[in-house]
């Protein structure tokens, strides 16, 4: 639980990969206890999440020495699928999601950056997917999500070469938004939060929903939820539940909203 912690202060969340001996290398209980803490940030009062790594790594990847003892079943049913549902957890958050890249972003690292909304590289890191080089596949929505969100190019020459990028290159591959001088990722993080906390909530929240909708991020739940409200603020639902309530047949007007 201390592994993944989330604090949250004048409603920013910051959600902490904190298991530094092991360069934050992710293992099945941190990816329940994740999926846990999006639950807790979808119910919060945060309106941004800062993710950031504890110590000298962002994220080194999925833990080597957890997913190799996997048997092939379960290295499919339960290690990849528990990743998916944390990463679709903190991909699919309403807030917006920054994510501080202060040391090396590999792998399941790679991949759980690309869950942020925007994210922030300081000048000295590597990105990667070094995956293929230990006879593995980028399982967490590396070839995925990675791909839809910073194209399958540059996925490719990760994927298929194991090219290590720098913050320059992936600021060119847009595969990161920003690259400042070491040690200034959270504080340009902080400054991008509170650019975000003095525009619209309820915009800002749409907007999310929408640009996730184009990407084919969980489209169905965006449009029923959408289509949901709607239904919910319309006078037939106060005149279906009445008649509900009452046994009668409902009655609606013509202009049911
Ligand atoms: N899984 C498990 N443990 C990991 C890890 C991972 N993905 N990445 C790093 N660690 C551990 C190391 O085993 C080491 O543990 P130890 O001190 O008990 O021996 C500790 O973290 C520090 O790593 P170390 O390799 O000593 O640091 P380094 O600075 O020399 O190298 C890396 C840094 C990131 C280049 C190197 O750790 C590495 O290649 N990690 C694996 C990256 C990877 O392949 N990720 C995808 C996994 S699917």
């Amino acid at each position: 639980m201390t592994q993944i912690t989330l604090t949250e202060h004048n409603s920013i969340a910051h959600l902490r990969i904190n298991r530094p001996d092991k360069l934050n290398a992710l293992d099945a209980a941190m990816m329940d206890t994740l999926a846990m803490r999006c639950r807790e940030i979808e119910h919060s009062t945060a309106r941004v999440v800062i993710l950031s790594g504890e110590g000298r790594a962002f994220c080194a990847g999925g833990d080597i020495e957890a997913w190799s003892g996997n048997t092939p079943a379960a290295f499919a049913d339960h290690w990849v699928r528990q990743g998916h549902v944390a990463f679709d957890a903190l991909a699919r958050l309403l807030q917006p999601v920054i994510a501080v890249l202060d040391g090396h972003t590999l792998g399941g690292g790679l991949e759980l950056a690309a869950c942020a909304d925007l994210r922030i590289g300081e000048d000295h890191i590597k990105i990667g997917q070094p995956e293929s080089a230990l006879g593995i596949i980028p399982g967490w929505s590396g070839t995925q999500r990675a791909a839809r969100r910073f194209g399958t190019q540059a996925v490719r020459r990760m994927a298929l070469m194991g090219e290590v990028f720098t913050a320059h290159e992936a600021l060119i591959l847009g595969i990161i938004d920003h690259v400042v001088p070491s040690g200034t990722a959270m504080a340009k993080a902080e400054t991008m939060a509170q650019r975000i906390l003095a525009r619209s909530p309820q915009a800002t929240r749409l907007a999310k929903m929408m640009i996730n909708a184009a990407e084919g991020e969980e489209t169905g739940r965006i449009i029923e939820a959408m289509a949901g409200q709607i239904a919910a603020g319309s006078k037939d639902l106060t005149e279906g539940l009445s008649a509900f309530r009452a046994k009668r047949s409902p009655d609606f007007t013509k202009e049911g909203s």
